[in-house]
């Protein structure tokens, strides 16, 4: 979040390289990534594709989002090969999860198209603000901790 990449810089010597948070058509967090930008921070995206939204069962899947597939009928690419575009667009990484061989080669197919700044916008105009997953300020140790015997 903006205010912890502020509190950190207040400390830090040197600026991260990359801020890795949740970031697909559905939430797109326009305040993180334009704090990023200013510090020169590469904003990379987690669950790029949306997978969070339809992990948890009863949310829309953006995989099934009717703009985001009729743009990629326009394209003759699928949905995940537009989100993905759509991320390297806008000069953000993203982390795509497949465990199906032929759908991580096709995640890789996303160089060889354009979409229009239309079709950006339109994709970013599904952002509905809200979180698949938990927010930042919930994960503590006491919700996440764990022991490390090691340690
Ligand atoms: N830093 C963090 O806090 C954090 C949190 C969550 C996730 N992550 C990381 O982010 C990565 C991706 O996140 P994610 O798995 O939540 O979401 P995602 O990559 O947006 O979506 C993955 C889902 O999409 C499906 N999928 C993948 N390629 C597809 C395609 N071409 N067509 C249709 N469906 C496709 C996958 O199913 P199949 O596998 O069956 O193809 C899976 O259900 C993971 O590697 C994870 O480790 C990081």
């Amino acid at each position: 979040m903006p205010k912890v990449l502020a509190a950190l810089l207040d400390r830090a010597g040197i600026i991260p390289a990359v801020n890795q948070v949740e970031l697909h058509p559905y939430f797109t967090q326009p305040d993180v990534q334009q704090a990023n930008a200013e510090q020169g921070v590469l904003t990379r995206a987690w669950s790029p594709m949306g997978g969070i939204t339809s992990y948890r069962g009863g949310v829309k899947s953006t995989f099934d989002d009717l703009v985001i597939g009729q743009i990629a009928a326009e394209h003759g690419k699928t949905p995940a090969q537009v989100m993905l575009r759509w991320h390297l667009q806008q000069g953000r990484s993203g982390i795509p999860k497949s465990v199906n061989p032929e759908r991580i080669a096709a995640n890789f197919d996303a160089f060889d198209f354009e979409l229009s700044r239309d079709q950006i916008a339109a994709i970013n105009g599904l952002n509905t603000g809200a979180r698949g997953g938990p927010g930042p300020e919930t994960v503590t140790p006491e919700a996440f901790g764990r022991d490390i015997p090691e340690a």
